[in-house]
């Protein structure tokens, strides 16, 4: 069985201070049976991995180059992220595919280098607003999860957020039998392309306006292993509380 993972993007957001947050998540949590990974800007995550260290809290990065090292002025290697002790990186968000033009080959490229530097990869899929209107959700997911994830060995090197676009940030999140139909779907795929050992033991999230009060039912979805949060996050209280029901969903 897959391991449940709720995981905390927080964006271009926090400071120094906003450690406390990540400290006092360490005490709340220390005996969690669920995965806890806190993705916090680049410039917190050395810190971060020092206030985890020991804990069962583990820090991510929210992107990577593809290149190890080189000219790229304002960037930052995979390598670089495992040498400060972060455990996973997001790929793929829309909200870089948005503002950096990062096209699917890119998200792969960039994901076959966190992989190659054992970090965990969390690779985010989903259909924009117009996708989702024309009825091809399905289809876009689906040409993502192709295009977008390298081959792995090990379900514990990949994990996959699905976040409508639509849904990041606006309140708004899909039915529950739509978020089933996609996660589902998912699944199949990464059966027909992994095999179902390995297939069933991928985390799925779901991202795009999870909070308290939606969290228990999403958790309760069949192939929902966890969720990856972003405003929510920056509260530790609803990341907490967030964090409880999933701890509280069915294994
Ligand atoms: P919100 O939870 O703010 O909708 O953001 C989701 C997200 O983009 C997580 O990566």
């Amino acid at each position: 069985m897959q391991r449940k993972l709720a995981v905390a993007n927080w964006k271009m957001n926090g400071t120094i201070e906003k450690l406390q947050d990540i400290e006092s998540l360490t005490k709340i949590h220390q005996q969690s049976q669920v995965g806890i990974v806190i993705c916090p800007p680049a410039t917190l995550i050395y810190q971060a991995v020092q206030i985890t260290n020991n804990s069962n809290l583990q820090i991510g990065g929210q992107n990577c180059h593809y290149d190890t090292s080189g000219p790229y002025t304002g960037d930052i290697s995979a390598d670089m992220l495992n040498n400060l002790g972060a455990r996973y990186v997001i790929i793929g968000h829309s909200e870089r595919r948005n503002s950096y033009d990062e096209q699917n080959e890119d998200v792969y490229a960039r994901a076959t280098a966190a992989i190659n530097c054992n970090l965990t990869v969390i690779v985010c899929v989903g259909e924009t607003a117009k996708q989702k209107k024309q009825n091809i959700t399905l289809d876009v997911v689906v040409t993502q999860l192709k295009e977008c994830i390298p081959n792995i060995q090990d379900a514990r090197q990949l994990v996959i957020a699905y976040e409508p676009v639509w849904a990041i940030g606006t309140g708004k999140i899909p039915t529950i039998n739509q978020i089933h139909l996609v996660h589902s779907h998912m699944r199949k795929q990464l059966n027909k392309r992994f095999g179902s050992e390995i297939a069933s033991q991928i985390c799925l999230l779901y991202g795009g306006s999870v909070n308290p009060h939606n969290a228990t039912d999403i958790f309760a979805i069949p192939d929902v292993d966890g969720a990856l949060v972003g405003n929510s996050s920056l509260f530790s209280q609803d990341f907490s509380s967030i964090i409880v029901a999933l701890e509280s969903s069915k294994f």
